[in-house]
């Protein structure tokens, strides 16, 4: 017997959509235009755009219509990707875009209303437009206290703030310390750069201010980067005496300081910032993917005076500047409050993530911050992750071992799950799944009580 009517009909438009003769944001005839345009029922073809929907290749978007997906895209929070390979992603962290598709409508009609909106189609100052400056400092003083925008850099993205600090401070071959679990974007950036990795120990990505006084002491270092608030992968926040000792210890050696806070705002009672407590020495690089949209591209670095001209330089030539539509659109969220309540949300959202990975995990060896849409299990004594690895995947799920994220040639045996883009109901399954795999690998499951 073939393929149902529907079926066939969805096959059809789900090769045009794969192949990319319909292209992403295409609108699709309604359910009637399209009966009548393939001499169907109505409930055929409403049926047939159920299935492909089902598929993820479609949305529907109440009052506009239906419209093809952007494939190429990573899922995001409540959409998962069913088009490609059925597979659940653990391993790229989404957090979920808290500006959804009305918020960005929105603000792009205001934009649309502002005066002088040709001045956005012109080259920007490198280090963007003073007023957005200024309300992006405003909007740090908070948690960072008075920030000189004069010092905040606006660039395209957090990655695009390290990116430039590596171009414009380091030659290659100059040394960094970090932790031995970090943000593998930064090793990317340091190994394209010809920079030397220097690991530092620590405990739950809390770096050790004695073991980096060690290294120094054994070679030139020239800088440290860390993640004080809210690190990744661990999750960790440093307290107050740590942060004194080390920057202690970046003075003695005169080392620069770079402190990332891509995830800072989930800690709600950061203490002191490193950038507040050496401004002379420290570059601070932020972002608003994981607290607005990871597709907006924008971040900021707040660097000592002394060194923003390099940067701009840096800025120039990479990107020239940030797009001014987006500074603009970003900087109109943080006024109207957007920003102050998707961050908010986020937190929320981790929160009750995180609850339900700790009781369904079961385990007091988890590492993670109480917000985070992520969590690092540390597998048992003599457990490898990768078969760990591969059995996930045999399941269905996607999840990292520790090897993205060592500076270390022994790496830790644990897993990396990253499940802020998971859809809230699909969460406890996946969790479930993930503590009946590591129970079925043997070693792996004596993380779980
Ligand atoms: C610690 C850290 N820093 C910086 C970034 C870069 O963020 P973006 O370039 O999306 O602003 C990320 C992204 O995952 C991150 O985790």
């Amino acid at each position: 017997m073939g393929k149902p009517r529907y079926i066939r009909l969805a096959d059809m438009l789900s090769n045009a959509i794969q192949d990319g003769k319909l292209a992403p944001g295409t609108k699709l005839p309604t359910h009637r235009a399209f009966a009548e345009q393939f001499k169907v029922a109505l409930a055929t073809a409403t049926r047939a755009y159920g299935e492909l929907e089902r598929r993820g290749l479609i949305v529907g978007e109440a009052g506009r219509g239906t419209f093809v997906r952007d494939l190429a895209l990573p899922p995001a929070l409540g959409v998962r990707q069913i088009a490609n390979d059925d597979l659940i992603d653990l391993v790229f962290n989404m957090p979920g875009d808290a500006a959804d598709a009305d918020k960005l409508r929105s603000g792009l009609r205001r934009l649309a209303a502002s005066g002088d909106l040709e001045a956005m189609l012109r080259y920007q100052p490198h280090g963007g437009r003073r007023h957005e400056r200024r309300i992006i400092a405003e909007s740090l003083s908070p948690t960072l206290g008075q920030v000189d925008p004069e010092s905040l850099l606006v660039t395209s993205g957090g990655q695009h703030g390290l990116a430039i600090l590596a171009l414009g401070l380091f030659r290659r071959g100059e040394r960094i310390a970090l932790d031995t679990l970090t943000y593998p974007g930064f090793k990317s950036i340091a190994a394209l750069q010809g920079l030397e990795l220097v690991p530092v120990d620590g405990k739950g990505g809390v770096m050790d201010p004695e073991d980096l006084q060690r290294q120094c002491r054994e070679r030139k270092v020239r800088c440290v980067y860390l993640m004080p608030t809210v690190h990744n992968p661990l999750g960790s926040v440093m307290n107050e005496e740590t942060r004194l000792r080390l920057i202690e210890v970046a003075r003695e050696n005169d080392l620069l300081i770079i402190e990332d806070a891509a995830y800072a705002f989930l800690e709600p009672d950061p203490p002191a910032s490193l950038l507040s407590l050496a401004p002379e020495r420290t570059f601070h690089v932020g972002s608003f993917s994981k607290n607005l949209a990871t597709g907006l591209r924008l971040g900021y670095v707040i660097a000592p005076a002394l060194y923003t001209d390099r940067l701009l330089e840096a800025i120039r030539a990479t990107t020239w500047n940030a797009p001014a539509l987006i500074s603009g659109l970003a900087t109109g969220w943080i006024e109207d409050g957007t920003l102050a309540s998707s961050q908010m949300a986020r937190r929320r959202d981790g929160a009750e993530r995180q609850k339900l990975c700790h009781s369904v995990l079961n385990r007091s060896a988890i590492l993670s911050h109480r917000n985070a849409g992520f969590a690092w299990l540390p597998l048992e004594k003599g457990a490898r992750a990768e078969p760990v690895v591969s059995r996930l995947k045999e399941h269905g799920i996607l999840a990292s071992s520790a090897e993205p994220f060592a500076t270390t040639v022994a790496v830790p045996q644990a897993l990396r799950l990253a499940f802020g883009g998971i859809p809230m109901h699909e969460l406890e399954g996946v969790f479930q799944l993930v503590r009946e795999v590591i129970e079925g690998v043997p070693h792996a499951a004596g993380m779980l009580e």
